[in-house]
């Protein structure tokens, strides 16, 4: 019986020793695993507890149970004073961060060439009187498409696919010339908006198209708005996103339900002087829809016609953007590729 006495006072020096020379959380868990698990000494000394006779029992029974229990607790203290000491180093590390280090592994971020030409875009806009609206995605048929001249049985609807919600009339906008028509419900002329965001269509996508894309609209009201002040406008703002004096235009005539009468404004090509792939050697490239709004459209939106005239132009940012930065591939833009965004 000695003998075991012996050797539970030994191994409660050795365990409480142990404990207390454990550094980190790892070094108390190998003290963890070496004295306190199942197999370990002790477990044992106390499942050979029943092999002792009765004697031994009240003798060897109570000091094992101390012990057990001693070093037990003495196990959960050194753990707490560790997690302790663990959290009180993690705060005064955060105590000394220096948030104004440089620290060259950082990402930086960079604009997106969107945000780019929009900001260039409404810049040139703001400097000529314009307000710069948001406009809504979700739309409804009479925005997107009634009021703007083109009723259900238009075929022009099926020149623009829609994604139509399962909400009665609800769809994605398939352009932002819905805001020509909200801009106007709620303010009377004389006015001047820019507006860009997305635009939606059911369409498949390739190198040039894509289903959501973005687009900006620009309309200006007032009385004696002429085509003149349409084209010095698309002048100024493609030489000025361009960055080019020199950069000219040509008009042709073409129909969207919504103006009267309708253009085309082709520029010149940004890529060459002689023609190219891009302008399909004919030295112009097609950038802008635009056009005299339509009396009905002004009529719908509570606009005299015969007091006031307006126009309104639409193009594809995506477009612009791809044009100005030689981007070959409209999926490029929305793709998320870090390599791709950060050249900008
Ligand atoms: C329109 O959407 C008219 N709302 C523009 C307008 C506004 C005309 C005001 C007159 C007055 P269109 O469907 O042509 O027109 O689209 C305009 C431009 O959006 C196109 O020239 C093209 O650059 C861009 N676009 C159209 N569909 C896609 C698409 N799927 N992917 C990328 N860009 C597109």
């Amino acid at each position: 019986m000695n003998e075991i006495l012996l050797r539970i006072t030994q191994l409660s020096a050795e365990i409480t020793n142990a404990l207390n020379n454990a550094q980190t959380e790892h070094e108390l868990e190998q003290v963890r695993l070496k004295y306190l698990t199942r197999s370990a000494e002790l477990a044992q000394l106390l499942a050979g507890l029943k092999d002792l006779d009765s004697e031994q029992k009240r003798v060897v029974g109570p000091q094992l149970n101390q012990i057990r229990d001693q070093v037990f607790r003495l196990y959960d203290e050194c753990k707490k004073q560790l997690q302790d000491k663990i959290y009180q180093a993690a705060q005064k590390r955060k105590e000394l961060f220096d948030v104004t280090a440089y620290n060259p592994g950082v990402l930086h971020g960079s604009l997106h060439p969107y945000t780019i030409v929009n900001q260039k875009l409404e810049d040139v806009f703001l400097s000529m009187g314009y307000t710069i609206v948001d406009g809504q995605e979700l739309e409804d048929e009479w925005h997107n498409f009634d009021v703007l001249n083109i009723p259900a049985d238009h075929p022009a609807r099926d020149l623009q696919d829609t994604l139509w919600l399962e909400l009665p009339q609800k769809l994605m906008r398939t352009h932002t010339s819905n805001m020509q028509v909200r801009v106007m419900q709620k303010q009377k002329p004389p006015l001047a908006m820019l507006c860009s965001g997305r635009a939606f269509r059911y369409e498949a996508t390739d190198a040039t198209h894509d289903y959501v894309f973005w687009q900006t609209e620009g309309l200006l009201v007032n009385t004696d708005i002429s085509m003149a002040h349409l084209l010095a406008t698309i002048k100024v703002f493609l030489q000025a996103v361009f960055e080019r004096e020199d950069l000219a235009i040509s008009v042709r005539p073409t129909y969207f339900p919504f103006v009267e009468p309708g253009i085309e404004v082709h520029m010149s090509c940004v890529f060459c002087k002689n023609g190219c792939k891009v302008c399909k050697y004919t030295g112009y490239i097609e950038i802008v829809g635009a056009g005299m709004v339509h009396p009905n459209v002004l009529t719908a939106c509570g606009v005299d016609p015969k007091s006031y005239s307006g126009f309104a132009f639409g193009f594809g940012l995506t477009r612009l953007v791809m044009l100005k930065y030689g981007i070959n591939d409209i999926r490029l833009l929305t793709g998320g590729n870090l390599e791709f965004l950060t050249q900008f």
